[in-house]
């Protein structure tokens, strides 16, 4: 027998960067998924197959050992072997871990691919260890396995990651669940960059650094938009969030953390119907988000397409992490 753990994705549709400086952000959980597969070892080795990413590896002593691929994927993979040990250190256990990962999201676009993988890692090593974690805990603990990657995140993709669902979230506040009148689908565009997040959260600091007044009130202003996107999302009042996201992607434009592609596919989703259109996530590459009435949706994700860009479809999932003991047959499967 062995763990099944999985995770969905995210998006952020109002907030980014400015909820790194304690203001509120706009988060949803996306029906884009991370699965991790654990299986104990009896030795002390973590033991990583990313198979389908085209490597695989262990950890011992923390020190990373290629089997597939090249030595230095093994700065992709520090992050699941922390997210591993940590829960294992938090429970008080120890020993070796066989993990598996297949995730369905894009990785280094914005969607939360990282956040997932180290929820589902300390959600699927948890669970064998019959750890009875609290979602809270596991939160937690997967933060430290994604500050591995993102240096200092504001914990936005953690919580949503393991929570689910619709949430705002400020840093020190902690978060609110939230539900929506009706189901509201979001297109997003990806245009097929990899950035580092961690690099675009420096880059904005050390704009902030050089401009601290002009910084402080573009980040409130960004705030301000989150509270009344929030407000817009709640009564699905669709004229009024795209109007917030043209206005919020504005600002981000603004920060820095745009690049000409997504400005492209802004522009292309608004021409094509969207009623609003922003950058997700870090930016400087990744993705965009646009919102339009259900008509149009075809059209806009068209355009998109033409744009070299993949353009998909994504509503919103309730579902947090989950874990689940399968028989060894069912991974084979998968
Ligand atoms: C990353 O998904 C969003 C940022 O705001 C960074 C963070 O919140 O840690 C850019």
């Amino acid at each position: 027998m062995l763990v099944e753990a999985s995770a969905p994705g995210k998006v952020i549709l109002y907030g980014e960067h400015s909820v790194v400086y304690n203001q509120p952000a706009v988060v949803l959980a996306i029906d884009r998924r991370a699965n991790v597969y654990a299986k104990k070892r009896t030795d002390n080795k973590i033991f990583i197959d990313a198979d389908n990413l085209g490597f695989s590896g262990y950890f011992e002593d923390d020190v990373y050992h290629a089997v597939r691929g090249q030595a230095w994927r093994g700065r992709n993979l520090a992050a699941l072997n922390v997210s591993a040990k940590k829960t294992m250190e938090y429970l008080g256990v120890e020993g070796g871990i066989d993990l598996k990962v297949r995730s369905m999201i894009p990785i280094a676009v914005g969607l939360g691919s990282s956040a997932a993988i180290c929820v589902a890692t300390v959600g699927a090593v948890e669970k064998l260890h019959e750890g009875g974690l609290k979602k809270e805990e596991i939160s937690n603990v997967a933060f430290e396995g994604e500050t591995i990657i993102h240096g200092k995140p504001s914990g936005v993709d953690n919580n949503v990651s393991t929570f689910g669902g619709v949430m705002s979230y400020a840093k020190g506040e902690g978060f609110t669940h939230h539900k929506l009148p009706r189901e509201i689908p979001f297109i997003i565009g990806n245009s097929r960059k990899k950035r580092s997040t961690k690099r675009m959260v420096e880059n904005v600091a050390a704009l902030k650094e050089r401009n601290p007044t002009v910084m402080d009130n573009f980040l409130d202003t960004m705030g301000y938009i989150a509270k009344k996107g929030l407000n817009a999302l709640l009564k699905a009042d669709l004229g009024k969030m795209g109007d917030l996201m043209d206005l919020n992607h504005g600002l981000l434009s603004g920060i820095g953390v745009s690049t000409m592609k997504l400005e492209i596919l802004c522009h292309t989703a608004r021409k094509n119907g969207a009623l609003g259109a922003k950058l997700t996530g870090a930016g400087g590459g990744g993705c965009m988000i646009a919102l339009s009435e259900e008509v149009r949706m075809s059209d806009i994700e068209r355009a998109i397409r033409r744009r070299k860009s993949d353009a998909y479809r994504v509503s919103l999932t309730d579902q947090g992490v989950t874990s689940r003991w399968i028989e060894d047959e069912e991974m084979a499967d998968s």
